[in-house]
């Protein structure tokens, strides 16, 4: 949820850290802040606000040393206030000799504050964090090794943290540590750099490290040492980061979200590349773990879930019930970590996590796993820890996503889940000419994913009916009814208006009463199995008054006639519809956002990976 940003090492750290925090601004962005040790001593400079906002502090008082931590903060203990900004800083009797910068919740916070208050050390912020700097500076009384103080401090906390330390009199020294909130070091030539996402490190180097929970590592710019807390030194393993150089620039689009749209044909290649085997008619997974022969034995399939990726496990359940005739429950990840859901020996659970952070879909992980049920996970971000700690999974190979609204990581989802039912779906009956016409579905999205990206001027004028709207009904039927429910979501996110997805034929037993000419109500309805039953639903709204956005069949007259606005899709098989409708709903959501003067790439209240319950 926080980004963190530590350098060590020959330039001068200040600008390498701000960068890097813009980077990952769009984790939180509550209010930022910077520490250095600066001739032994520890300055910090820290606001309330965006990145921008430290910036121009930097700018009046800058900072040289070579040598830093940051942060951007998502407030989860004491509001948004300079005060509560990150670093915190630790120490007693006027001499403060510890700058931190956290991630995750310390739950033994009060009574660890009070033990620390009793003993002089005195608290400036209302936050959970400024405990953990006075932890590690009393240790630093006893024994001036930052490395040391930090591992001793850590045992005395209940909760999750990622952090970044840097002490007086230690000019060159970086300490992180994990538990529960990622951290991975970036491995350059005589320079380390420390992060909550490798995306704020892939400017300066492809070699990184992830740290694992209990790890805590010191870097300096010759070198870096891990050590675990309980198991001591440990030979840190290197991997590379794979993407492509421009993965997180904007390259010209307006918006992070914009882009990530416009690239979706790309993302639904990269996530089909070497998966489709056409020989067979069926796709393939390296990672599952699993023979065809256990395969072949599940009779249920579990998927844990929050969000945008719970709306793809729903379109999921509908594409393996189709064409694997596999029971499929979709849970909240939320909620499935609580619940005494029964789990045989013949379930298939999976989560599914684009940041692979998320803290409930992990919580889910891990109840699963506790229970001995071998647990899968669909994954965008390598080497996050629900990849880490699954049985075996599958990664959607989406690149970064950036934009705090998710679209691109869910089509790769869908695309991912099309063939995953394929798989299952070959492995029991699907003939080879059915399992044929699917691939070849599956294959061509990215092309008429193109041709709906072309309509955007027509989704653009939709939007402009939507702007002055209050609330908006979002609705589909069968396959179509979680991007129905997809699509309400992006609204709300970004654009603050009041949407709700219900299934089409629902919307009689209640949301109905809603409608009148200022709703908007938008009809997910290309051709398909039910078309004529929703054509009905849409002639109800259209007798009460209602604002009809219809997302149908490119000559779909029957619709077309019925809607304000008409939004074509390419003519396609059902199985890769969601794919193609999901596009106009995301551009609808952009654009009423965009018309609505909103900050699309970071939405209020929101953070891209939330890494707390
Ligand atoms: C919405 C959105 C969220 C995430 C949810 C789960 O646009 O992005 O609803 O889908 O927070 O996140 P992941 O997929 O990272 O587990």
């Amino acid at each position: 949820m926080c980004g963190i940003v530590g350098y060590t090492g020959l330039h001068q750290a200040s600008p390498i850290l701000v960068s890097g925090l813009r980077r990952l601004e769009y984790r939180g962005y509550d209010s930022a802040g910077v520490a250095a040790v600066e001739d032994d001593r520890l300055e910090v400079r820290k606001r309330a606000g965006r990145v921008r906002a430290l910036e121009e502090l930097l700018d009046e008082m800058p900072l040289h040393a070579r040598c830093g931590i940051s942060h951007t903060r998502w407030a989860t203990h004491g509001p948004a206030s300079d005060r509560n900004a990150h670093p915190h800083l630790g120490g007693r009797g006027g001499r403060m000799t510890v700058a931190l910068v956290h991630n995750g919740v310390i739950e033994n916070h009060v009574a660890l504050r009070r033990e620390l208050e009793a003993e002089g050390f005195l608290f400036q912020s209302q936050t959970d964090t400024e405990v953990i700097a006075h932890l590690v500076a009393r240790e630093l009384e006893k024994a001036d090794d930052p490395f040391l103080a930090v591992r001793r401090a850590l045992p005395r906390l209940e909760g999750t943290y990622g952090l970044g330390v840097v002490c007086a009199g230690h000019p060159g020294v970086v300490v992180g540590a994990r538990f529960g909130s990622p951290l991975v070091v970036g491995v350059g030539d005589s320079e380390h750099l420390l992060a909550s996402d490798a995306v704020a490190i892939a400017p300066h180097t492809a070699r990184v490290a992830y740290l694992q929970d209990g790890e805590v590592v010191r870097l300096t710019p010759q070198d870096f040492q891990i050590q675990h807390l309980e198991k001591g030194p440990i030979t840190p393993r290197i991997d590379r980061i794979d993407w492509k150089p421009d993965a997180v620039e904007l390259g010209g689009h307006a918006h992070y979200m914009l882009k990530e749209i416009r690239e979706q044909p790309e993302t639904v290649t990269d996530a089909c590349r070497g998966r489709l085997i056409r020989a067979e008619g069926t796709a393939h997974f390296g990672g599952l773990n699993l023979s065809p022969r256990q395969l072949r034995r599940v009779r249920r399939v579990v998927f844990a879930a929050c969000g945008t990726s719970w709306h793809a496990a729903m379109v999921g359940e509908y594409l393996i019930e189709r064409l694997a005739d596999l029971p499929v429950e979709v849970e909240y990840a939320s909620e499935f970590r609580y619940r005494n859901a029964p789990l045989d020996d013949r379930t298939l659970v999976f989560v599914l996590s684009q940041s692979g952070e998320t803290a409930d879909t992990l919580g889910a992980l891990r109840e699963a796993r506790r229970r001995g049920h071998p647990t899968l996970a669909i994954v965008n971000t390598v080497g996050s820890t629900i990849a880490r700690e699954a049985d075996g999974g599958i990664y959607l190979h989406a690149g970064p996503e950036v934009g705090v609204a998710s679209t691109k990581a869910f089509s790769a989802q869908v695309v991912v889940l099309a063939m995953l039912a394929l798989h299952l779906g070959r492995l029991r009956h699907l003939s080879f000419p059915d399992g044929m016409a699917v691939l070849e579905a599956i294959e061509s999205v990215p092309a008429l994913m193109g041709e709906v990206l072309k309509t955007e001027a027509k989704i653009d004028e939709a939007a402009a009916l939507m702007t002055q709207a209050r609330n908006a009904l979002y609705l589909g039927r069968d396959i179509h009814f979680p991007v129905a429910l997809e699509g309400a979501l992006k609204l709300k996110e970004i654009s603050y208006l009041h949407a709700e997805g219900y299934p089409t034929a629902e919307m009689k037993h209640g949301p109905i009463a809603l409608v009148d000419r200022e709703t908007p109500c938008v009809f997910v309805a290309p051709k398909g199995s039910l078309h004529a039953k929703t054509l009905s639903n849409v002639e109800e709204v259209k007798a009460r008054h209602g604002t009809i956005i219809g997302v149908g069949t490119e000559g779909d007259e029957g619709l077309a006639s019925l809607s304000d606005i008409f939004l074509p899709i390419p003519e396609a098989p059902e199985v890769i519809q969601p794919l193609l409708a999901v596009v106009p709903l995301q551009l609808l959501a952009y654009h009423v956002a965009r018309r609505r003067g909103c900050d699309i790439d970071k939405p209020r209240n929101l953070a891209k990976s939330v890494t707390v319950e």
